[in-house]
């Protein structure tokens, strides 16, 4: 494992992320651990992640030089490279020349391990105040930059090694290739880390931990708890029962496909469809409020699935072979630990979780198979098992469904309405091969605004709808989709023209903040 020491860096993720790219397993540790502790998981590597403060700073975090003595390979970046320099007494320097954003390197020198193959000329990403003026004794000065005159550095025999620059990010032109020189040549390491390892040591672990129990799993159509619920199929076969709660929220078709689509891929895991979608809109008569709509249908969630894990359990009551329901498998994923400040056993789950809010008093153990992965390698497993891109590529889409699309009071007719209106946008989208370039594109029905139009030689009083397609990496923030005039005029006729009740098509232009990307 190549540990991510993070010194609270927006980047220590993304270099973990990069360093898996390079197919060797990475995993972040927050600075506050000892270097007792970080050595004590027998790191194959260190990178010291960048960090937001000036090592001179009152309070800034300080790098162990224990952790420079091991003899464990380490790679310094930004903030990282600076706090080697000062353990090792080189001098780092406020030189109040800061450098930010792209920045050339101007010179490289020849014999040097981490651009081995590699001229000057390439853009890097800069972010910093400080500068290394002086590299500590024994290390050679590989690189500089304008700003920088010591931008990076290394001591081949020490096998330390560290740049001013973001390596990780993509703006770095050659950054990947600085990490994998690190990686491979600096610290020896061999690329193992596979789609397929990841299966074979998640399923013998599941097996490990699950024995002869049986597990649930709560679907929801996303793409995490359906590869959580793949991954522990293939471990445990039939003692795992998935459970598919229909809240009559869902888009056009939807139920159906997952239902086909899932049970295809796992070669026919047990599957359990609940139809509760009288329960869902009889709890949701009359009600406006966002919020209220939100825990409505989250408490409506949990106890309907509460319903289903009884229903199983009371299913097999006169199988003695039955054995006791005891794990619940949820699809966390990694960046979700990291947040939590977890990394290590179980760290608090977020309620919303996957399938739209779990209770957290619910007596399971959880079962968490992909704790140790990233969306997108979340993704290369689905693939590999055999789950289809429907499922794999889905975009997001929220755990309260169209029920949050309906601005004012939700009922079947206006889910309908919206219903129609959305399976027109999602397939010109597609259609038009956006998928991918956009996040996701809610489709949102003002329920109570109504509009006067003409069509025909009549004269209309219909509902708009307002599209919402947003381009974005994590869905923490976002910009509004610059999708092509033509097919957002074809999206726009086709729904004025097929969806009898809607006479007007907007389109959402704001960025995520100040708008969120769903309307309530
Ligand atoms: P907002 O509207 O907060 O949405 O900008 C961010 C992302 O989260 C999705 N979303 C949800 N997903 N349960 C979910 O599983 C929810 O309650 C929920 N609310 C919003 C939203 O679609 C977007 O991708």
């Amino acid at each position: 494992t190549v540990l991510v020491v993070d010194f609270g860096a927006q980047y220590a993720q993304l270099i973990a992320r990069r360093v898996r790219d390079a197919r060797i397993y990475s995993e972040v540790v927050p600075h506050t651990l000892s270097a007792e502790e970080i050595l004590s998981r027998r790191p194959a590597a260190l990178i010291l992640s960048g960090g937001p403060s000036s090592v001179y700073e009152d309070g800034a975090p300080r790098l162990d030089p224990a952790l420079l003595e091991a003899g464990v390979p380490v790679l310094g970046l930004c903030y990282g490279f600076q706090s080697i320099a000062a353990a090792l007494d080189g001098t780092v320097a406020k030189t109040g020349a800061r450098e930010y954003g792209s920045t050339r390197l101007q010179e490289i020198s020849g014999e040097c391990t981490l651009f081995a193959g590699q001229d000057a000329d390439q853009v890097v990403w800069m972010s910093h105040g400080d500068a290394v003026t002086e590299a500590p004794e024994g290390f050679a000065v590989t690189a500089s930059t304008a700003g920088a005159p010591v931008a990076a550095f290394e001591d081949t025999d020490r096998r330390i090694f560290g740049v001013q620059w973001h390596p990780e990010v993509g703006h770095s032109d050659r950054g990947q290739q600085v990490l994998e020189n690190f990686l491979y040549q600096g610290a020896g390491l061999t690329p193992t880390w596979t789609t397929t390892n990841v299966i074979d040591e998640q399923v013998a672990l599941i097996r490990e931990q699950i024995g002869e129990h049986r597990a649930i799993c709560g679907l929801s159509g996303g793409v995490d708890s359906a590869v959580a619920a793949a991954l522990v199929q293939r471990a445990i076969g039939d003692q795992l029962t998935c459970v598919y709660v229909n809240h009559g929220l869902m888009r056009q078709n939807e139920s159906d496909e997952i239902e086909k689509a899932f049970g295809k891929a796992t070669g026919g895991a047990k599957l359990v469809m609940v139809d509760a979608e009288d329960v869902f809109l009889d709890a949701l008569a009359g009600v406006t409020d966002p919020e209220t709509k939100r825990k409505i249908i989250g408490e409506k969630f949990i106890r309907t699935f509460e319903q289903a894990q009884a229903d199983i359990v009371l299913a097999s009551q006169n199988d003695p072979n039955a054995t006791d329901v005891k794990f619940l498998v949820q699809g966390t994923l990694y960046p979700d630990v990291v947040e939590s400040g977890g990394g290590e056993g179980t760290a608090n789950i977020k309620s919303h979780h996957n399938v739209g809010g779990l209770p957290d008093d619910i007596e399971f153990e959880l079962c968490e198979p992909l704790r140790a992965l990233f969306k997108d390698e979340v993704r290369a497993v689905g693939s590999e098992l055999g789950l289809p891109d429907e499922i794999v590529m889905r975009q997001p889409f929220p755990g309260p469904g169209l029920g949050i699309r309906i601005i004012g009071e939700v009922t079947k007719e206006r889910l309908d309405l919206l219903r129609e209106a959305d399976a027109i946008v999602r397939e010109e989208l597609t259609v038009a091969g956006l998928d991918r370039e956009i996040w996701q594109c809610p489709v949102v029905l003002l329920a109570d605004v109504r509009s006067v139009g003409v069509q025909g030689d009549g004269r209309t009083y219909g509902h708009p709808v307002v599209l919402r397609p947003v381009t974005s990496e994590d869905a923490m923030t976002a910009d509004w989709a610059k999708v092509p005039y033509d097919v957002l005029s074809r999206i726009s006729n086709r729904i004025t023209n097929e969806v009898d009740g809607i006479n007007r098509v907007v389109l959402d232009v704001t960025s995520k903040p100040p708008g969120t990307i769903e309307w309530e």
